[in-house]
């Protein structure tokens, strides 16, 4: 399957709430359709991503601003080294989170979700798709409370309440909100729906 160009389709919700199962199942459904597909996550493997995976562990180590710094400098990097390169070849890209988390949890920090946006669009393409799986704090920290670190600043549930808050006021044209408390197959075949639908739009 060719492309008429790189097509971004991005997965975003709190801890717990099946983006990377969900993300993963697409992938695999459009490698049968024989699409060029590609993956990858945010934080990325950069050394900014590898820094905020370590200061993650260690509550309150950064500020607001400075933890919205460390993820802008990660993602600048994952587009130039990852993004780009894979779109201008016109592949399908997933991602597993990208700006819309910033624009969430900085958010939820207190820093200004139209601030955090307009930084990240003067660099980062433009998604095609964005699958947003909402799911309420508590039930996102129940199904993850079997994994590590499950004490991490990230996942405290009075401030993923308010990330998720933000996550479903995102409201745009390519924005898809899922309920992810749907079965993980019904919500895969949605998501498959729509993504075939979209790509057989874009053939070349
Ligand atoms: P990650 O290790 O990918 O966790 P998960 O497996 O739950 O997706 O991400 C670590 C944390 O980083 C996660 O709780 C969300 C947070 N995060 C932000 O706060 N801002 C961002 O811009 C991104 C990409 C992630």
């Amino acid at each position: 399957m060719v492309m008429k160009k790189g097509i971004l389709i991005v997965f975003e919700g709190i801890d717990g709430s099946g983006k990377s199962v969900q993300a993963k199942l697409l992938q695999e459904k459009l490698k049968e359709e024989g699409f060029d597909v590609v993956s990858f996550q945010e934080p990325s493997d950069s050394q900014w991503g590898r820094e905020i995976k370590k200061k993650a562990f260690h509550p309150d180590s950064l500020s607001p601003e400075e933890e919205l710094d460390l993820f802008v400098k990660d993602r600048r990097e994952n587009v130039e080294r990852n993004l780009r390169p894979a779109l201008q070849e016109k592949k399908v890209v997933i991602l597993d989170r990208y700006y819309f988390s910033t624009i969430s949890y900085q958010g939820a920090r207190g820093i200004d979700p139209d601030r955090i946006r307009k930084i990240n669009e003067e660099f980062a393409p433009k998604a095609d798709l964005v699958f947003i799986l909402d799911i309420d704090a508590r039930s996102g920290l129940n199904r993850i409370k079997d994994r590590k670190n499950k004490e991490r600043l990230f996942e405290r549930e009075d401030y993923l309440a308010k990330v998720d808050q933000i996550f479903r006021s995102l409201r745009e044209k390519n924005f898809i909100h899922l309920d992810a408390l749907e079965k993980e197959e019904q919500i895969s075949q949605k998501i498959a729906k729509i993504a075939l639908d979209y790509l057989r739009n874009n053939l070349a």
